[in-house]
């Protein structure tokens, strides 16, 4: 349970009318209404981003911080308006503190090397936990292999938590960095981000939280998790694919060198002596993803307008009943009982390989995610090669569990009539 939830809801909109705002939604899938079950993977967008992004193309379009003519004046304001509204929405307390990236994969990547190019070395450690998306894991395995720095791993438990005392027993004068991630794409486990920060930085070693499973379920105050970097995309959050962000604290980016070079990140080039830019320009090489940030912006005006506190309610209700129905299905398994969970349920069903599931569902109009989901590890913990995954998102509604349990009872007579 995340927030009580009663007196928050009162008067919002439930699920129904909010999928009104959202196009994609209104369709059929093999002549079923389509029960969109696969938001950790990605969300749909609101009509309001898509016209954002679609006015942006039809009357800005320019490129940034390079023009004086009117049109780049405008694009420009309006990348950095977006760079401080994420700034805000996301509790920074500097607009500079964000880099615009391409997501969660891109901003870890330019933390592990930019920063950690920089400052590890051989017998350093970065300890990051059994829970983790590949994205979180195979940048450090990067920067571990060039640098000497070791990689130490914090298990999980059975239920897909990450015990705290397991967590701080690897914690040492060697680690410089713990990453972790906000919540788990596999099992939807929140991680006490706040306190695992603060044992991390009693150890000496920064924090790297991968949000990118939190962004779009939660309030998230980097000020609050005291966190060093904080990573995320938007297309988790209903804006569109190809943007996202890197947090980085005030003072730490000051001394970071840049990871990719090229035109924008430069204060002054020549083939002698080249100086870089200030962060944050100094990590955002090439042309960048306007229009994406003009619809992130777009995306963050109407989860303020929701209010996050009051969105992250009205799923767990949803979530509460998704796990109250799935138990009902015969020969299902839960996979990770998680103290505390957003987004998604991972399951297996007796008999039925995921990937036959996934397909017989998407029959049924149900899309939901079946696989490793890019984090192996999880599935190694629990002995399996894959799960089925529902992942809700603000407009899930009880219906479309209901339609994802009646196709699960379905897909079960298939396999043992
Ligand atoms: N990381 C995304 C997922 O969990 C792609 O599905």
């Amino acid at each position: 349970m995340v927030v009580e939830s009663a007196e928050v809801l009162r008067d919002f909109p439930d699920a129904a009318t909010l999928r009104r705002d959202f196009p994609a939604l209104t369709q059929s899938v093999h002549g079923h209404p389509l029960a969109y079950l696969d938001n950790a993977a990605t969300t749909q967008k609101p009509e309001a981003v898509i016209r954002a992004e679609g006015e942006y193309y039809r009357r800005d379009n320019a490129n940034v911080h390079r023009g004086v003519h009117t049109l780049s004046e405008r694009a420009t304001a309006e990348f950095e308006a977006a760079r401080a509204a994420v700034a805000r929405f996301i509790g920074a307390a500097e607009a500079d503190e964000i880099v615009f990236t391409r997501g969660t994969t891109e901003a870890i990547n330019l933390a592990a090397n930019a920063w950690g190019g920089a400052n590890l070395g051989a017998g350093d450690e970065i300890l990051i936990t059994e829970l983790e998306h590949h994205s979180n894991i195979v940048p450090w395995q990067l920067i571990a292999a060039r640098s000497g720095a070791k990689l130490v791993v914090a298990p999980i438990d059975e239920d897909g938590n990450v015990p705290l005392e397991d967590f701080s027993e690897r914690l040492n004068s060697r680690t410089r960095i713990a990453a972790f991630g906000h919540v788990s794409n596999a099992l939807g486990s929140v991680n006490p981000v706040a306190e695992m920060t603060r044992l991390a930085h009693a150890a000496g070693a920064l924090v790297l939280v991968d949000g990118a499973q939190a962004v779009g379920h939660l309030p998230v105050d980097v000020g609050g998790i005291d966190c060093d970097f904080y990573a995320f995309s938007g297309h988790k959050m209903y804006a569109t694919m190809g943007i996202g962000g890197l947090y980085i604290r005030a003072g730490i980016a000051a001394d970071m060198p840049p990871w990719q070079g090229g035109g924008e990140m430069i204060r002054s080039v020549s083939f002698e002596n080249t100086l870089y830019a200030e962060p944050p320009h100094r990590f955002e090489a090439g042309t960048p993803n306007v229009a994406g940030a003009v619809g992130l912006k777009a995306a963050i005006a109407y989860l303020d307008n929701l209010g996050m506190a009051r969105l992250a309610a009205g799923e767990d209700e949803t979530l509460e009943y998704a796990l109250e129905q799935l138990r009902s299905v015969q020969g299902l398994n839960l996979v990770g009982r998680p103290a505390e969970r957003v987004g998604a349920i991972s399951f297996t069903i007796d008999g039925i390989h995921p990937h036959d599931l996934g397909t017989l569902l998407d029959h049924a109009g149900v899309a939901i995610r079946t696989g490793h989901h890019c984090a192996q590890p999880v599935m190694e913990h629990y002995h399996i090669p894959a799960t089925a995954r529902a992942s809700l998102g603000l407009y899930s509604t009880t219906g479309e569990i209901d339609q994802l349990v009646a196709a699960l009872n379905e897909a079960r007579k298939v396999f043992s009539p």
